[in-house]
Formats: structure tokens, sequence, C-alpha cells
């Protein structure tokens, strides 16, 4: 190109900022905008608003799916089915979730607040803090059945926390690779502590081998002595064969439960480590959800055991990054995890069931192109596969981080009107979420309620039901933890 060309090419460009948009927003303003308004907000050709509440629920995802396809024939809004692609007509959508949540946002939508004191459906709590400082981007939390509070931080030290006072970071504990989304993530107390003292751990670790690094789960034991603790006795409960330790620096997962029914059996999550193929191929441990004994053997009963083809330990396939994990009082195993822009998840994970990424999202690319559409009846490469649809799905995206079941700890319970709701975390959305589901009979799943409990106080990365039953929350930015307490009517 010569200086004259180029020189036009950068005028037309400063000139008209949309020849450079690309994506949604550009399907938006060509196709859409002349009716809907810029904003969604109605008032071409006699439309009406698509901003209000009851537009927002999920349910209609697949109603705007197919009038956009087939139009409105009635009110003249003209069938796009030709002229757009499966997984354009869904960004649109997409991106008129995005206008909706905006506009919710703007109007004061989410957690209703007053001098502290926070009224919501079934209770009314306020927001206490347990550690104000002391700690660097705080991971997760879990409890020792005498009292104290274990945290672990993501660039590797793991804290006891005990009458007000953060320990310094035990020693012993392995050593990780932080960088990128990695470090030091999940500890998880075995629920026979008392006889048993393991506790378990979830890192990054470096390949021993070449520069790569994967996600690995231990357990070991603590020891206290004079005030200082030592973390002892490690042994591996998972780690990936070597050929999958990669230099990517995302998407590590990792969650770490326990079966109720049977607490030899540990349960934990690996992201796709930015490899969505791989969270569709059982023979890496990419994308998956996994079930180990204890000790770390694969139990004769998982889905892909004995199989030379797949990793023994795979109980469910086909996720993103799933950062939340957690048993319900009914024993139902939920997920959540990270999709792409505007498209986390809630799943109710089935044994050996393949929940679809990336063949089927509700996310689009961050840069806001269309990447495919969430119905594998619409997606060719996914209409014979047997793909679990997800329970709830988070539109725009929050970053799904933390997870866990209302229940009453040791201690009591806090919170009776919200016994076995979960709660979800968010990082992006910097939201706790209450969400209240019903397992049907035929293995279905739905949102019977939702509602936000907080926003705005940081980024989560972990909610925690306590011992005494209240909600415990890992914050970023600032770093601290905090917990929801009731406050009576
Ligand atoms: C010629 C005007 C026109 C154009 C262009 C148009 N629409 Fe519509 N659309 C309408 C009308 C009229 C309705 C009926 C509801 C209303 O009055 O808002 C409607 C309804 C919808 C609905 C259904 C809402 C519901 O309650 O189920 C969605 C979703 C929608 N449009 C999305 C789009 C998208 C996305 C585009 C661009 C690809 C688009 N529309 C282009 C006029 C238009």
């Amino acid at each position: 190109m010569n200086r004259a060309s180029q020189a036009a090419l950068l005028a037309a460009l400063v000139l008209s900022p949309s020849l450079f948009a690309q994506g949604v927003e550009r399907l938006w303003t060509t196709n859409c905008s002349n009716c809907h308004g810029a904003n969604g907000q109605g008032g071409g050709a006699g439309t009406q608003t698509l901003l209000t509440e009851e537009l927002m629920e999920q349910n209609l995802d697949r109603r705007f799916y197919d009038a956009i396809k087939a139009g409105v024939e009635e009110n003249g809004m003209p069938p796009f089915g030709e002229t757009l692609t499966p997984a354009q007509m869904w960004a649109l959508v997409n991106h008129i979730r995005a206008l909706q949540h905006e506009s919710y946002r703007r109007n004061g939508g989410g957690p209703r607040e007053s001098k502290g004191v926070y009224t919501s459906a079934h209770a009314d709590y306020k927001l206490e803090t347990v550690i104000a400082s002391g700690l660097s981007t705080p991971w997760s939390v879990d409890f020792l059945p005498t009292g104290e509070m274990l945290v672990t931080e993501r660039h590797g030290p793991l804290r006891v926390f005990r009458n007000g006072n953060l320990s310094k970071p035990i020693s012993g504990t392995p050593k990780v690779r932080s960088g990128g989304q990695g470090g030091l993530m999940d500890v998880a107390v075995h629920p026979d502590y008392d006889r048993n003292g393991w506790v378990f751990l979830s890192y990054t670790e470096s390949a021993t081998q070449g520069s790569g690094s994967f996600t690995k789960l231990v357990r070991g034991k603590l020891e206290a002595a004079g005030g200082d603790w030592t973390w002892t006795d490690q042994q591996t409960v998972f780690e990936a064969r070597s050929e999958h330790y990669t230099n990517s620096g995302l998407h590590f997962g990792c969650r770490i439960v326990f079966d109720p029914k049977d607490s030899d059996l540990v349960y934990f999550c690996i992201g796709d480590r930015g490899n969505g193929k791989r969270a569709q191929d059982l023979n890496t441990p990419n994308g998956k959800v996994l079930r180990v004994r204890t000790g770390g053997s694969i139990p004769d009963d998982n889905p892909f055991a004995g199989r030379t083809d797949a990793y023994g330990q795979v109980w469910s396939f086909g996720h993103r990054n799933p950062q939340g994990l957690c048993f319900d009082l009914a024993g139902n195993l939920w997920v959540t995890e990270h999709g792409p822009r505007g498209g986390d998840e809630l799943n109710l994970v089935r044994k050996g069931g393949n929940y679809g990424w990336p063949l089927v999202s509700f996310g689009i690319d961050y840069s806001g192109a269309p990447l495919t559409a969430p119905w594998p009846d619409v997606v060719p490469a996914a209409k014979k596969m047997d793909i679990v649809m997800p329970t709830f799905r988070w539109m725009p995206s929050c970053a799904a981080c933390g997870l866990d079941v209302v229940r009453a700890g040791p201690k009591g319970e806090a919170f009776p009107g919200w016994k076995g709701d979960l709660v979800a975390g968010g990082l992006a959305g910097t939201n706790v979420d209450r969400i209240r589901v019903k397992v049907n009979a035929d293995g279905s799943s739905s949102v019977l309620e939702r509602e936000e409990l907080l926003i705005g106080k940081g980024r989560v990365r972990d909610v925690v039901c306590g011992p005494d039953g209240s909600v415990y929350v890992v914050l970023n930015d600032p770093h601290r933890v905090v917990r929801l307490v009731p406050v009576r009517r």
C-alpha cells in the first residue's frame, strides 16, 4: 500500500469508527438498531423496549433466538435466518442480554441495602469483616474442626487464622508455579479430619522436565508446635501425564469436594488450559470434573475406568474453566464454570456427562465475534451428541468462582430461610448469588429462585458456608475475607 492510500484508509477509519467495529456490536447496528434503538430501548417502527426485567428471564433465550431467525411477521420484524448464521443470531441474543444488564444496573438493580443491613428474600443480613489485611490474592478458605480457618493465597502461602490472628505461611507446603491464573488454589479439610488429619490442596505445578505446568492435587497433614505450623506427610492424589503439561497460563480450575455418601471419594475440576478441544478429549484431564479415591486410585465405577484411551479419573467433560464445586444437601454435585464473554454456567454434574464446551456455548468471543450457539440442535457438530444443558447461565458473564450450599454447620445454623440453596460467587461480577435449584426425577434441573446477595465489594474468589452457617466470602481487590451474618427482622 502506498502512503497516499494508507493515509486515506486511516482517515476513513478515523471518520468512521464503525468500519473498525467488528462482531456483535456491528451486527446490531447494521441489522437491528434502526428499529430496536442503539441500546435496545425501542421506538423505531413502533417497537417496545427490550429492557424490562420480565424480558431478562433466561427461559426466553430460545424465544428470542427463534424470533430473530423467523422474524415477527405480525409486527413487521423481518426474518434473519437466511442472512445470518446461527452463531451470529445467538451473538445478538447475547448482546441484548448485555444491554438489558447494563440498563438493570443503571436503574439500581441488585441487592437492597440500607445502613449496612441487606434486605432479601427469606433473610436479612449484614457484612462482617473476618480478615481485613495481610493477604494477597486469597483463593480459598476451609475450616478445621478445632476452630482454625485455613486460607490459601495464589502466590503460594497457606496460613492459619485463629482468634483474630493470621499465622505466617505454613512451612513445607508444595512449591507452586505462580503466574497467569495459576498458583495455590483450593484447600479442603477432609470430613473425617478428626480421625485421619488429611488436608487437600490443589495447585499449579511446574513440569519436572520441560517448561510447562499443570494442576496437581495433593494431601498432607498439619503439625502445630508452639504456634508454628508445618505441612508434612504429603502424598500425590492426582497429577497429569507429563505430555499434558503446557505453557498456557490459563484455566487451571480447581476446587475440591468430598462425596457426602462416601468420604473416601474426592471430586475436583480442571479447566481446559486454553485448549477448548481438549475438553472433549477424554484422554486429557483438561476441561473435566474428576473423581478419585482419596489415596489417588481410580474407582471401578468411574464412567471411563479401565479404558486405555481415556483418563480413568474423568467423571464429566466438556467444561471450560470450572472454579466452583459443591454437593447440595440432597447429594447432587454442582459445578460453576467460566464461559467466554457472556456464558458462565451452573451445571448439575452427571456421571459421564458432556457439558458441551467448545461445541456449544452461551458465550461469544471476547472480541465480540460470534462463536457458536448454545443448543446442540442448531449446531451441526453437536446435533447428535448427548450434551447436558446448564441449569443457569450468567449473561453477561460474572466470571463464576466459588460455590457452596447453605447448611447448618457443626456450630449452628445462621440462615434457615436459605437452607439448601446454592451460593455462587463471581470475580468480574463482584457478586454472590443465592440460587434455589430443583432437580427433577428425570435428572433435569431448573432454577426456582435467584437473587444477588452482594455486589461491588470486591472480586469474589470463594464462597464457603462456615461452621456457624454464616456465608464466608473471599474477596480480591481488596484482599479480604468477609462473611454474611443474619440480622433479625
Ligand atoms: C423493522 C423493524 C425491526 C427490525 C429491523 C428488527 N426488529 Fe426485532 N422486533 C421488531 C418488532 C416490532 C418486534 C415485536 C416486539 C416489539 O414491539 O418490540 C420485535 C421483536 C424482537 C424480539 C422478540 C422479543 C420477545 O418478546 O420475544 C427480539 C429478540 C428481537 N426483535 C430482536 C431483533 C434483532 C436481534 C434484530 C436484528 C437482527 C431485530 N430484532 C430487527 C421489529 C424489528
